[in-house]
């Protein structure tokens, strides 16, 4: 099954700088668009982790994505991402979110040491927020969600260079895993 890509997955893939050969981690992933979109782009060891706790959503998300659940590129996993463990060794380059909320309103129970436990020094989190044009909550819209998130990260302290790119949509909130 394909399925339109819409045009907030369109514009954030690219910021995603991938090279094709990344471990990916997708957080609240369903429908699965980005993962195909991202699906196009792998080579070589390239492989996408798509995690939903929506049990519809994950069986959208291989509906969307057999091809690459075949080809062994595509992992799906029904859980929620605030009981996420870091079990084993870190193994993601790159991992994202787009419209994933927790990060600012349960800033809590956003675990993101767990998160920085799963990426390799120097891989990267990347979070989006919005769906188009003029859609991108800012400062002025009365909910600073880019500041918001960023102070979650920043709380942490377990990842660094966090930055908030609100210049187009989406907005985006990034932050590195440190090499130590
Ligand atoms: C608003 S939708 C966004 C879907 C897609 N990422 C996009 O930007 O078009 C949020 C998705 O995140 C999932 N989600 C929300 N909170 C989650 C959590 N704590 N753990 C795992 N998935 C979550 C929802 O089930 C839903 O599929």
């Amino acid at each position: 099954m394909s399925g339109r890509t819409p045009d907030h997955i369109a514009r954030l893939v690219p910021r995603l700088g991938l090279t094709g050969t990344e471990r990916i981690l997708e957080l609240g992933a369903a429908p699965g668009a980005a993962v195909a979109e991202i699906g196009r782009l792998l080579t070589g060891d390239g492989h996408v982790t798509a995690l939903d706790r929506s049990a519809v959503g994950v069986r959208r998300i291989r509906e969307r994505n057999r091809d690459l659940v075949d080809a062994g590129r595509l992992t799906v996993v029904e859980q929620d991402l605030t009981t996420l463990e870091a079990d084993g060794p870190p193994r993601f380059d790159v991992i994202f979110a787009s419209n994933v909320n927790v990060f600012w309103t349960h800033p809590a129970r956003a675990d993101v040491g767990t998160l920085a436990a799963l990426l390799v020094p120097g891989g990267r989190l990347h979070l989006f927020y919005g769906y188009g044009d003029g859609d991108s909550p800012g400062p002025d819209s009365g909910r600073d969600i880019g500041g918001l998130v960023a102070a979650t990260l920043e709380r942490s302290g377990a990842l660094v260079a966090v930055t908030v790119d609100g210049a187009g949509a989406p907005l985006e909130i990034r932050a590195t895993k440190g090499r130590d």
